[in-house]
């Protein structure tokens, strides 16, 4: 038999997974390591879902998304993002990761490189592994609180590189880069004359400051903004997510989405269109609880001696091991073996975070105090 297809090999497997899998089998383990909101999906976008598949509206959609939600999108851009949206400009897809890799699709080729943040979120790199471009590494600095190092990326460019992918508030980070910072990167963007893929997922949960989106500076069109509903409205199996870019590119995404996946669901969109013209007000509360989960860890951290940077965004923290000599992987299965305390390897999100690992805000708070006082004990216990 012919092999399968060898670019699927330089796809990264998640060490997050492996850890998710083995901790199942643990009876009373303390979930730290998850990736999505604990919160109940609002009454409201439930109804609607419910209501969508009452009336029949099983068929499917236009590849780009309802027409009214598409609408629905752009008001929610102009109003909130601060920058001109209409519904061409949209086009909605079965997840922000697939609004990715339909808009990376749309941009880059077999060979060509894309500057992806090191620590990211892995799917960037098993993106870039499928088209068969390559994944180049831009390092953000722990010891500025993984905010970008403007110098080591510049020494990153070359002839080949086509696109950058940035995230803010980042996964695996909660930096949210600041209006100077954003400003600096679409102007490195046209500087090199590469595209700006911005993942903006986690706009909505920032707890100091504001999320600036990279859309304001479009001025040109070479940026395609990410979009997603999945961590606003505690909704990640219902799959949407959106690209706001220019009108030609926005077509382009849309034709690669009619083999990709034909449409996005349509229930499901029915659903997000009830989400954005509803009440807010769980967003906020979210955001309250994260944050109060957020400052709990930090006390923890800061009282054992393993304060490092407080994250503003996002729902997570990563937490410096490198003072139990171990690699994030087997610090990671040791604790979950000896103490039934699960974490995200740092390792999984880049090498630049090989000795931390990810705690996230997204469990019970009283579980999250738990776990994050039995991570401290452990973590002190082994740098003696
Ligand atoms: C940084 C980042 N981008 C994109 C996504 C994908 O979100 P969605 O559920 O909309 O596909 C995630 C999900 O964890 C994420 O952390």
């Amino acid at each position: 038999m012919k092999p399968f297809n060898h670019l699927t090999d330089e796809m990264p497997s998640s060490g997050i997974r492996k850890i998710f899998e083995l901790s199942e089998h643990i009876e009373g383990c303390i979930h730290l390591e998850a990736g999505q909101p604990d919160f109940r999906t609002p009454e409201h976008i439930l109804d609607a879902a419910a209501q969508a598949a009452k009336d029949g509206f099983t068929r499917y959609t236009p590849s780009a998304g309802i027409l009214e939600l598409r609408e629905a999108i752009a008001r929610k851009v102009t109003d909130k993002n601060g920058f001109r949206a209409g519904s061409e400009n949209v086009v909605v897809s079965p997840g922000a990761v697939c609004s990715l890799m339909s808009t990376l699709l749309a941009l880059v080729e077999h060979g060509d490189e894309v500057l992806v943040p090191n620590p990211g979120w892995p799917n960037y790199v098993s993106q870039m592994a499928c088209i068969g471009s390559k994944a180049v590494r831009y390092p953000l600095d722990p010891a500025k609180g993984f905010q970008i190092d403007f110098d080591a990326l510049e020494k990153l460019v070359t002839p080949e590189t086509k696109a950058m992918i940035i995230n803010t508030p980042g996964n695996p980070t909660g930096a949210v880069f600041p209006r100077e910072s954003i400003q600096r990167i679409v102007e490195f963007a046209r500087k090199h004359d590469i595209f700006l893929v911005s993942d903006e997922v986690y706009e909505e949960i920032i707890f100091e400051g504001e999320h600036t989106s990279t859309g304001l500076y479009n001025d040109d069109g070479r940026i395609a903004v990410i979009f997603g509903f999945s961590k606003t409205y505690a909704v990640t199996g219902l799959r949407v997510g959106y690209t706001v870019c220019e009108e030609s590119m926005a077509k382009l995404i849309t034709k690669i989405q009619q083999p990709l996946v034909s449409c996005t669901n349509s229930i499901s969109q029915k659903a997000c269109l009830a989400a954005l013209g509803g009440p807010q007000e769980h967003v906020n509360e979210m955001v309250r609880v994260y944050k109060e989960r957020r400052d709990a860890v930090i006390e923890i951290l800061t009282d054992n001696d393993l304060y490092l940077y407080t994250p503003n965004g996002a729902f997570y923290i990563l937490i410096d091991i490198s003072g139990t000599g171990m690699n994030s992987t087997d610090f990671s299965l040791e604790l979950l073996n000896e103490k039934k305390v699960a974490v995200a390897p740092g390792e999984t999100f880049g090498e630049t975070t090989s000795t931390f690992i990810r705690v996230s805000f997204s469990t019970d708070t009283d579980k999250l105090i738990e776990g994050t006082h039995i991570l401290c004990d452990w973590i002190n216990k082994k740098s003696t």
